[in-house]
C-alpha cells in the first residue's frame, strides 16, 4: 500500500511553490498551519510559499489530485471526502511521509492540514526524529482561530482556479471578473465538500479528532495561535511574528538580523 500511495502521490502533486529567494535562516522548522475548516490555512500556506520558496504540502490537495486523476486511492477519498470524515490515517501518513522525501523539502516545508488526528501527529512527530531532513528542528505549529459563523461563510463563498490554485471568495476576495480566474482567466470551481451540511460535518470531526491535536503540540510548545479573522494581510504578518518567536526561543544564539 505505501508505495502505491507514493506513486499516486508523486503523479497527482508537484508541489505549487515558487522559485522566490528563500529567507531560509528565518525559518524555524517545518511549518504546521493548524485549523478549522475555512480558517485560511491555504491562503496562508500560499503566502508563505511565495515569501520562502519552500513546498506546501496539503493533504487535501494530495487527495483531490488524486481523485481528479482517478487513482485507487481518490476512488477511496472521495466519498469520505465528500461526507466531511477523515481519510485514513495509514494513508495519510503513507502520502506525507513520500512527499517529504521529495528533494523540494531540504529547506523546510508546510504542512497545511496535516496532522489532523493524534496518530497522524504521533507518526509525524516520529518521523521527524529519524528523517535527516533540513532544517533538522521539530516543527513550529500555528493555530489560526477564526468563529463559526464566519467560517461558514467563508467555505460556501470559496472559489478555486483548476489551473494556477488561486483562491477566491466570493464575498471577501472576489475575482475581478465573476467566476474567472485574474491569473489565468479560468472558469472558477467549489468544492464539493463546500456546502452548509458537508461544513457542518467537517466541523464536528474537527472538533472531535483535530482538536486535540491542536492541544498536543499546545502541551509540547513550539506553538503559537493567531487570530485568522482580520485581513489576510494581517494574518501573514502575526504568523511570521509568531515563526520568529518561535524561531529565537529555539535558537536563542540567532538575531532578527540572522
Ligand atoms: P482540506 O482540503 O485540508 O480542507 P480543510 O482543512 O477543511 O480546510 P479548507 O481547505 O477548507 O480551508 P483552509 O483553512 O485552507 O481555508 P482557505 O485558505 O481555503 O481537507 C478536505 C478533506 O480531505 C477533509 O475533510 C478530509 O476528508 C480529507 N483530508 C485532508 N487532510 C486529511 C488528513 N490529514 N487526514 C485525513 N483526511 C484528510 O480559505 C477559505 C476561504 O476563506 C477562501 O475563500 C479564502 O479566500 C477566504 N479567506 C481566507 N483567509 C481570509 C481572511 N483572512 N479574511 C477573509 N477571507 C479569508
Amino acid at each position: 500500500m505505501a508505495d502505491e500511495v507514493g506513486r499516486d502521490t508523486l503523479n497527482s502533486d508537484r508541489a505549487n511553490h515558487s522559485s522566490a529567494p528563500a529567507e531560509f535562516s528565518f525559518l524555524p522548522g517545518p511549518v504546521l498551519l493548524l485549523g478549522a475548516p475555512g480558517v485560511g490555512k491555504g491562503t496562508q500556506a500560499q503566502l508563505l510559499v511565495a515569501r520562502y520558496g519552500i513546498p506546501q504540502i496539503s493533504t487535501g490537495d494530495l487527495l483531490r489530485g488524486n481523485i481528479a486523476s482517478g487513482t485507487q486511492l481518490g476512488i477511496q477519498a472521495q466519498e469520505i471526502m465528500s461526507t466531511g470524515r477523515l481519510v485514513d490515517d495509514t494513508i495519510v501518513n503513507q502520502m506525507v511521509l513520500h512527499r517529504i522525501h521529495e528533494k523540494d523539502t531540504r529547506r523546510g516545508y508546510i504542512l497545511d492540514g496535516y496532522p489532523r488526528t493524534l496518530d497522524q501527529a504521533n507518526f509525524l512527530d516520529a518521523t521527524l526524529t529519524d528523517l535527516a531532513l533540513a532544517p533538522n528542528l521539530p516543527v513550529a505549529a500555528i493555530s489560526i482561530l477564526v468563529d463559526y459563523d464566519q467560517l461558514l461563510r467563508r467555505i460556501t463563498g470559496r472559489r478555486i482556479c483548476p489551473i494556477c490554485k488561486s483562491i477566491y471568495n466570493i464575498y471577501s476576495n472576489p475575482p475581478a471578473t465573476v467566476g474567472r480566474c485574474d491569473h489565468d482567466g479560468a472558469h472558477l470551481n467549489q468544492r464539493p465538500d463546500d456546502t452548509e451540511a458537508v461544513f457542518i460535518e467537517r466541523m464536528k470531526t474537527f472538533e472531535e479528532q483535530t482538536a486535540p491535536v491542536v492541544a498536543h503540540y499546545r502541551a509540547l510548545g513550539r506553538f503559537q495561535e493567531v487570530d485568522g479573522d482580520q485581513p489576510v494581510e494581517s494574518v501573514i504578518a502575526a504568523i511570521e511574528s509568531a515563526l520568529l518567536d518561535l524561531r529565537n526561543a529555539s535558537r536563542p544564539q540567532l538575531t532578527p538580523s540572522n
